[in-house]
């Protein structure tokens, strides 16, 4: 397996938001914070494992985890590889390296963290998809979005376009490498690999994932200009938690609400239809006898006081 779960599940963005009675209500949010510089790469649970299964995707699925557009994106490629150097020196001094300059630059920077890396660059006047090193997709195809404007590259995405094209179209246009972002993606996943790249059959079904064998897989991303060239990197950090330790976090309701809440075509998009309705049920029949256990919990406390009482005034 490539990369490492990890427990406790470090960000609920589930929580985040209203909570949604329906899955008329849903919406896909942009959700932008701004970034600290110091936290620009996240070095904390399931990092080294993340670092350490590089070389080896990167030997074994070289032209799937890595690639380009024809130019080469090397000046963009050559300015994030000398800022990730001066990044790791200045805030992580236990870890700071240098890029192996034999690989490509883009490639050699991605070695050095946890993350995946894009870079979007200017060509012709428009902001497309211009490489990456992504050894953890979540089942998409790095190859297939070379040179695509960001909503080409979310259009397989149900809902997101209508929703979200012009606000992410205007907050990179915006970006100043002053200011950086980051935000929260999160979705479910039959499987604790993070390698999980696009099979023949496109995105597989997870339709005989039982409750207990599904895991909530978080995407940290961040989002920087590079003040150079002015290529934007986004860097995605991948959480992958098994979902019986997401339950006994205390996320259960939460969880069951958010994915009560995902329409018919974003189910169908994850290809998870009929694993969400049995998580969901699951969920609240586990939260049901759960109340009922705290219910007895909460009587037999009663009860105790109520015997203590009688001795007191005995
Ligand atoms: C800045 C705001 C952004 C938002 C709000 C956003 C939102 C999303 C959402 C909601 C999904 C679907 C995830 C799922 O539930 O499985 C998605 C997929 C994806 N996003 Fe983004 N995204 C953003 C930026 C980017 C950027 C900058 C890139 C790349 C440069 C990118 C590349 C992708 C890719 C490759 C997919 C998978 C699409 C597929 O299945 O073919 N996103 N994004």
């Amino acid at each position: 397996m490539d990369g490492a779960v990890v427990d406790p599940v470090p960000y609920v963005p589930y929580r985040d938001g209203p909570r949604l009675r329906s899955p008329d209500e849903f919406r896909w949010r942009l959700g932008l914070r701004p970034l600290a510089d110091d936290a620009w790469f996240e070095f904390g649970p399931g990092a080294e494992e993340l670092i350490a299964a590089k070389p080896g995707l990167m030997a074994r699925h070289g032209d799937t985890v890595f690639a380009t557009i024809d130019d080469g994106i090397t000046d963009e490629s050559n300015e994030l590889a000398a800022l990730v150097e001066q990044h790791l020196a200045r805030h992580h001094s236990d870890r700071a390296a240098l890029v192996d300059r034999s690989l490509h630059p883009l490639d050699a920077a991605a070695r050095l963290v946890p993350e995946d890396l894009v870079l979007l660059v200017e060509r012709e006047g428009r902001l497309i998809f211009g490489g990456g090193s992504v050894c953890f997709p979540n089942r998409w195809d790095l190859r297939s979005k070379l040179g695509l404007t960001m909503a080409e590259v979310h259009a397989p995405v149900p809902r997101l376009n209508d929703q979200l094209a012009d606000p992410i179209d205007h907050a990179l246009r915006r970006l100043d490498p002053a200011r950086s972002f980051w935000r929260l993606g999160w979705t479910l996943i039959d499987t604790p690999d993070h390698f999980t790249p696009v099979s023949s059959i496109g995105k597989r079904p997870a339709e005989h994932a039982a409750p207990n064998e599904l895991y909530v897989r978080v995407e940290r991303e961040t989002l920087r200009r590079l003040p150079h060239t002015g290529v934007i990197v986004f860097a995605i950090r991948t959480y992958v938690t098994p979902v019986p330790a997401v339950i006994a976090a205390g996320g259960r309701e939460e969880l069951a609400a958010a994915v009560a809440a995902w329409p018919g075509d974003v189910l169908a998009y994850k290809g998870l239809a009929s694993a969400a309705e049995e998580l969901v049920r699951y969920l609240e029949q586990a939260s049901e006898i759960d109340n009922i256990r705290l219910k007895i919990i909460d009587n037999d406390a009663h009860r105790a006081v109520n015997r203590r009482q009688t001795i007191i005034t005995e």
